[in-house]
């Protein structure tokens, strides 16, 4: 079965200290609470190793936000895949819109993080989603199944397997805009089909798909109720702990 997955997703925000204090108070949180779900705890590049240190590991998954789409060698001031595993990292996300809208990430930049996380043990969290005129053109499921395709779609079965997709709806991010839970059942609905179409039923049915944008406390629960959406990829509200807890425990 599919795991259930709470992610929060730092962005370019805390500093080291105010890092380590959040992930130390979630861990703290955590502590005698049951949950139906997975945490990960996706932070910038050098909080890793801190924060791989401040918590559980038996509770905290600790990711990170992007990596190089090389090796190693002369990329300055790049990370790579086997730096971040070398810190205890589990997971990283990659195809963050923000990446792909301000760092021109590629798809074909992208299918090469994808190999180069599996090769290196994380699992990649691996995220698509339109812009606000995609979707008013109706051109939401092209976009979302064009992204997985281009990227994805020459993993093996095996690799495939070890990915997690996030469904971010670019004009839900950041804005206080969610999309409804049926939008979100909809579309999700619609990627364990490509997936399944491509991999098979048992992977499609295997394959955890996260929502994000401007989840909240408030709204999480409805949407987490939805039989194709397993949990959350979080920005704004996993930066204060109460927040991201009260989405951690928002599963029925
Ligand atoms: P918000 O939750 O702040 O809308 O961000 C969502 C997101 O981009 C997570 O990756």
């Amino acid at each position: 079965m599919r795991k259930n997955i709470v992610a929060g997703n730092w962005k370019m925000n805390t500093t080291l200290q105010e890092g380590v204090a959040l992930a130390k108070e979630i861990n703290e949180a955590l502590k005698g609470v049951e949950t139906k779900c997975d945490v990960v705890l996706a932070t910038p590049f050098i909080h890793l190793v801190s924060v791989v240190e401040a918590v559980d590991a038996a509770r905290i998954g600790v990711g990170d936000e992007n990596c190089a789409d090389k090796v190693e060698g002369a990329y300055t001031g790049e990370v790579s895949a086997a730096m971040v595993a070398s810190t205890g990292a589990k997971y990283v996300i990659l195809g963050h819109s923000e990446r792909r809208a301000y760092y021109h990430e590629t798809a074909e930049i992208l299918k090469d993080k994808v190999v180069l996380a599996l090769a290196n043990g994380l699992t990649p969290i691996f995220c698509v989603g339109e812009v606000l005129e995609e979707r008013e053109a109706e051109k939401h499921f092209d976009v979302v199944a064009a992204q997985i395709k281009e990227s994805l779609f020459d993993l093996t079965a095996e690799d495939f397997a070890k990915i997690v997709i996030a469904y971010e709806p670019v004009w839900a991010i950041g804005t206080g805009k969610t999309a409804t839970a049926d939008q979100a059942q909809e579309i999700h609905a619609f990627i364990r089909q490509t997936i399944a179409e491509k991999y098979g039923n048992e992977i499609a049915e295997n394959t955890s798909i996260l929502y994000g944008g401007s989840c909240k406390p408030s709204n999480a629960g409805e949407i987490f109720a939805k039989p194709d959406v397993d949990g959350g990829l979080i920005g704004g509200a996993a930066l204060k702990a109460d927040s991201f807890m009260g989405i951690i425990t928002a599963f029925e």
